[in-house]
């Protein structure tokens, strides 16, 4: 051997394992992310049959449903994201760290809109900051500071910070432009004027990409911004206990060569997934619901009975 020492993680209690003190705001974050997901799908397709004018009484209901689910789980991912980032600040403080690019502990921790994490400076460049606002977020209070990699970094390790800030950045833009459009949309609906409004039904066709971005952006978020650990450790009476760190991790019997090889093959199923799921999808979307679509303005005589 090259004189490295590896090690590897043994699950010694499995319900600990499942139920770690993360699982319940992540998966409840995740279940909303593809709710969120499913309903801007939904909202995609019947913007794109009512500006073309097609479908139109099966658009109108199917784009209602979709944008009531959409509201709600965008609104729920706000608290959702807001209970994950305590959890975060207690149990992978340096996750956060990155994540709001806190390099220096201050009295009152700022937080940022948008900025450019500078590793060689140590600063967020051209930030735009809410004042004590992440000291408020985590502690209720202006008042108390969240920690920088100045008093982290030498337990905890420093992840890339660039990557982390910017995709939960990107994640937390989306989220607010989701609750913003929704519920413009929403008002619409209520003056009964949301159809009219062409512009709006063009963003929501698009939107759909901000919701698969959004996903992607949490997930490189939360496990870029884990690093240096695969499995995170625990602080104990000031000592660092059940880590395992992801240059530690590394396995003896699979070679780099192999682990590129499944990469590659993986990457190409999937890619090939990927072109029969469009091409299904478009087939779909051409041939539209089975459903008679009368007049184009009048309703389904089926749809009718299932809406009595
Ligand atoms: C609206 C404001 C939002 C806030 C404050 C927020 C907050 C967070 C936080 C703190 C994490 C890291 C959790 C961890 O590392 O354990 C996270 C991860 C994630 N977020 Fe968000 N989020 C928001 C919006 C969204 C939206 C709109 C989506 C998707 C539509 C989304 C999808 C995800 C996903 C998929 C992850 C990765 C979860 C995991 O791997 O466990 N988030 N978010």
């Amino acid at each position: 051997m090259n004189g490295k020492v590896y090690q590897r993680a043994e699950i010694v209690d499995f319900w600990a394992m499942v139920f770690n003190p993360s699982t319940m705001d992540r998966l409840i974050h995740v279940w909303l992310g593809a709710f969120i997901l499913g309903a801007f799908f939904v909202m995609s397709i019947s913007a794109w049959y009512l500006l073309k004018g097609r479908h139109l009484e099966f658009a109108r209901r199917s784009f209602t449903g979709g944008l009531l689910l959409a509201t709600v789980s965008s609104l729920a991912q706000l608290l959702s994201g807001h209970s994950n980032a305590r959890m975060v600040s207690e149990y992978q403080p340096a996750k956060l760290a990155a994540m709001e690019g806190i390099y220096e502990t201050e009295n009152s921790t700022g937080l940022y809109i948008l900025g450019w994490p500078d590793d060689e400076s140590e600063t967020v460049k051209y930030g735009i900051e809410i004042p004590g606002m992440l000291s408020f977020l985590v502690h209720d209070n202006f008042k108390t500071p969240v920690p920088g990699f100045d008093q982290l970094e030498e337990t905890w390790g420093r992840p890339p910070v660039w990557i982390t800030f910017q995709a939960y950045h990107l994640m937390i833009a989306i989220g607010m432009t989701f609750i913003g459009s929704t519920l413009l949309a929403c008002w619409f609906w209520w003056r009964g004027t949301l159809f009219d409004q062409r512009w709006l039904l063009w963003y929501f066709v698009f939107a759909v990409i901000l919701a698969f971005v959004a996903n992607e952006a949490g997930w490189v978020a939360a496990e870029v911004g884990r690093q240096p650990w695969i499995v995170y450790p625990s602080l104990v009476n000031g000592e660092l206990t059940g880590g395992l760190r992801t240059s530690a991790g590394l396995s003896e019997a699979v070679r780099a060569e192999q682990v590129l090889g499944s990469i590659i093959f993986f990457g190409l199923i999937y890619f090939l997934l990927f072109v029969l799921w469009v091409t299904l999808l478009h087939q779909k979307i051409t041939h539209g619901p089975d459903i008679d679509d009368v007049d184009n303005s009048g309703e389904y005589p089926s749809m009718k009975k299932a809406f009595e």
